[in-house]
């Protein structure tokens, strides 16, 4: 079982069904498939470089496009070729000059070391197979002093043995302890690391949705 290549046609179905919108507001132009919203958090500044991770259809990128302004500059990082057709459509329409949409790999980004103040990503990380290369990937491409803002999956309790492709896909299975999660931002060189809620109000062995903030020394 390829994962990721489950992941991929998964999410491309799920936009190509999706209803076309003749509302220029972005959330019309661009669907949501997160669970939260970390450009609310994120305190994104006039002039910043910001990172999206999966930016599937592009609705965070727009938002950031807006809070970082002209003199700021905003990637999306997805490998879902329909879903960077719609992000692309969408910046189109909204006519903003300072988000880009890249085809790439959360684990191999296309992005230039010490090149980004924020990253951002909306239940993404949770869909990855190869999650402490992620949590490399954004410290390698972070300028020092920059931080990570991402809203994600995570389970209450231990991860899972048996894991099934349609609920990875789904957003449940790839979901990790909080603990382990960390574990992954500390072995990458993360500090200032905080998850909420921290102490989720769900059943043993449910997800949830968190809030991970971390910065890079
Ligand atoms: C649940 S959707 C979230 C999309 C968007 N962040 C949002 O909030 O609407 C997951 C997105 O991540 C992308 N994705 C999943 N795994 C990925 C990976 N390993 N590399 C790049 N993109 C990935 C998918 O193509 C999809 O667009």
């Amino acid at each position: 079982m390829n994962l990721r290549e489950s992941v991929k046609r998964y999410y491309g179905e799920r936009i190509s069904k999706g209803e076309g919108c003749c509302d220029p507001s972005p959330a019309a132009l661009a669907p949501s498939f997160g669970c939260g919203e970390p450009t609310k958090f994120a305190e994104l500044k006039p002039g910043e470089r910001v990172l999206d991770l999966g930016s599937g259809a592009g609705l965070d990128c727009f938002r950031a496009a807006k809070a970082v302004g002209n003199k700021g500059y905003v990637i999306g990082v997805d490998m879902t070729p329909e879903m960077l057709k719609r992000a692309k459509q969408g910046a189109q329409k909204l006519s903003l000059h300072n988000v880009e949409f890249r085809e790439g790999f959360i684990e191999d980004l296309p992005v230039a070391a010490a090149s980004i103040d924020v990253v951002i990503s909306n239940c993404v990380i949770n869909l990855s197979t190869e999650k402490p290369k992620v949590f490399s990937e954004i410290h390698r491409i972070l300028k020092p002093g920059g931080h990570l803002i991402v809203s994600d999956i995570l389970r209450n309790g231990p991860g899972l043995t048996v894991i099934q492709e349609a609920a990875w896909c789904a957003c449940e299975d790839g979901a990790e302890p909080a603990e382990t999660y960390k574990q992954h931002l500390q072995t990458a060189g993360f500090a200032a690391i905080s998850i909420d809620p921290a102490a989720p109000e769900v059943m043993a062995g449910d997800t949830y949705s968190a809030l991970i903030h971390a910065a890079k020394p």
